[in-house]
């Protein structure tokens, strides 16, 4: 099932998110109704807080990126209860979107290696490091558990010159592809 996506200004994408617990109900529909979100709306990541629900969620698959990454072929996973303990390496800049901000790209510094602590869509836990393309995309999605989206991260100028955008979006004047809800 396809979900409405939460734009910008919505409350919800300002919440921290929590940690489920395993006898979440209806997980696997959850996560397959995140995938079919997220592809329905040409992402590659979708985090829960973007349709509504303040759960420690994401789900990110690269696989259109593997021509670009060889690292993001096959890369189509779900991390629950995410933790990222460790962020290091050098930071480097790169152009972002996201679902929740449609139309809007800009250049954001993100360090270029995390470690990861999650459960797999079996509740199985996994401690994995990754760089690159890969630790860019699971810190974008990452952040919406916290509450930050990628517009937070950008200089005090860059903000600035996008305001009246953003506040267009909150307001729910966007033009988008895809379902999505406005606040
Ligand atoms: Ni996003």
């Amino acid at each position: 099932m396809i979900l409405p996506i939460y734009l910008y200004g919505h409350p919800v994408l300002r919440k921290t998110a929590r940690d489920i617990s395993p006898d979440y109900p209806n997980l696997n529909v959850l996560l397959e109704n995140m995938f079919e979100t997220m592809y329905q709306a040409e992402g590659i990541g979708l985090a829960a807080p973007q349709i509504g629900l303040e759960d420690r969620i994401l789900v990110i698959d690269l696989n259109p990126f593997k021509k670009e990454d060889p690292g993001c072929e096959n890369f189509k996973k779900v991390f629950i209860n995410a933790h990222i303990v460790e962020r290091d390496g050098e930071e480097n800049g790169m152009e972002e979107g996201c679902l929740s901000i449609p139309n809007i790209h800009e250049k954001v510094l993100r360090f270029n290696r995390i470690r990861i602590q999650y459960l797999d869509e079996n509740l199985q836990p996994h401690d994995e490091v990754y760089e690159g393309y890969r630790a860019r995309v699971i810190q974008h999605e990452y952040d919406h558990l916290d509450g930050i989206l990628f517009v937070d991260r950008i200089s005090g100028l860059r903000k600035q010159m996008i305001r009246s955008r953003l506040t267009k979006i909150s307001n729910g004047i966007v033009h988008c592809s895809y379902k999505v809800k406005r606040f």
